[in-house]
């Protein structure tokens, strides 16, 4: 039932191409450059989102975050569920509180969304498992469509949940007004082809073994990236340490001056995503700093970038793409990353310990 793979999560890892298409699968629309998504939620009538997740779920809500500001320009709040739910979070009925999660099961996700629909916000569920306890108890479910994930390190229903997040955002932007047709042809150009470009970056598998033999033996990673690439840093962590037991953690590359920088030494390797954006130069420049100490660099870079080469002791090259997908493309070299190195450790990849699949205890 592994269809050939050692490992439940390497075949969920190469699912993802095809995963993705089942996400976007015939809600693309060409004729009205936008989303047919087939929702009763009023994408106009709020003024706010805030969105609730755990875990790698969490970290497609911070995708999300820039996604929906980004195209629909509505401010969006993203919390981790068991924080919400004590919080005492500021909502009313202009208010859409999204619940992201896999398994709709996750028992905080659940009580933060119950938290928030006492308020009186509109509720919306952004799930994978068909007739889960949170799309019983939201207004409407987006299924994110990845069909069911039996690895307990999440792989395809995170990608499943980006591409669900960037539909949402230019289902949003387009009713609200706020994105341009023309623009979001071309956002939708690039979603469209991104089936093709997952399936690109899993042909880096071989070169990312090697990564993973060079720097297995390290007992902690550092993860850095900046804007819609800090969530990327994260679940890259994330992965790393539930699979392999290192230790790993993750930051916006910027704050990596106020704290982080003295970790750095020649034995730390730091994973960077260094993907084309707005703001290239200023990672590369946190590259610079990370090898000035010594750090050995891993960067996730966009093909053609010759430049990163010069200060990078590795680089994974994944296919260009508009800056706000990137995520999609840069997450799969570090899913690999995680699952080569947990592989060479002799680690239980499919069941790490102390993990269940679905956390349906406070
Ligand atoms: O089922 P959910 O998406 O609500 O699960 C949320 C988290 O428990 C889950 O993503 C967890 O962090 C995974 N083990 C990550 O790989």
């Amino acid at each position: 039932e592994k269809g050939g793979y050692p490992h439940y999560m390497l075949k969920e890892i190469y699912e993802q191409p095809r995963v993705l298409e089942n996400t976007l699968g015939g809600r693309l629309s060409e004729a009205r450059a936008g989303v047919e998504l087939d929702l009763r939620v009023d994408p106009t009538r709020f003024e706010r989102v805030h969105i609730v997740a755990c875990g790698t779920a969490y970290y497609a809500a911070w995708v999300g975050k820039y996604l929906i500001e980004g195209l629909a320009r509505v401010p969006v709040e993203i919390d981790v569920a068991s924080e919400y739910r004590y919080r005492d979070p500021v909502v009313d009925e202009r208010t859409l509180a999204i619940a992201i999660s896999q398994s709709g099961e996750t028992i905080d996700t659940l009580e933060a969304l119950r938290e928030a629909k006492r308020k009186g916000a509109g509720t919306l569920g952004v799930i994978n498992a068909k007739g889960s306890s949170i799309t019983r108890e939201v207004d409407d479910t987006l299924y994110i469509h990845a069909g069911p994930e039996i690895g307990v390190a999440s792989t395809k229903a995170y990608m499943a949940m980006l591409g669900a997040m960037a539909m949402l955002a230019v289902w949003m932007g387009r009713a609200r007004g706020t994105l341009p047709e023309a623009e979001a042809r071309t956002f939708l150009g690039e979603l469209r082809k991104m089936p093709r470009l997952v399936e690109q970056t899993l042909e880096k598998r071989q070169e990312i073994a090697h990564i993973a033999e060079k720097y297995h033996q390290a007992a902690d990673y550092l993860f850095l990236g900046r804007h819609i690439q800090a969530p990327t840093a994260y679940e890259g962590a994330l992965k790393l340490k539930e699979i392999s037991y290192i230790h790993a953690e993750a930051y916006p590359a910027g704050e990596m001056k106020h704290g982080p920088i003295a970790l750095i030494d020649e034995r730390l390797p730091v994973v960077v995503l260094t993907t084309e954006s707005p703001i290239y130069e200023k990672t590369l420049s946190n590259i610079q700093e990370v090898r000035a100490r010594g750090g050995r660099v891993i960067a996730v870079a966009t093909e053609g970038d010759l430049e990163v080469r010069r200060f990078a002791q590795d680089v994974i090259y994944v296919p260009r793409t508009h800056y706000l997908l990137s995520p999609m493309v840069s997450v799969v070299p570090l899913q690999l990353l995680a699952y080569e190195t947990a592989v060479l450790l002799g680690r239980d990849v499919d069941q790490p310990r102390n993990l269940a699949k679905s956390v349906t205890v406070e």
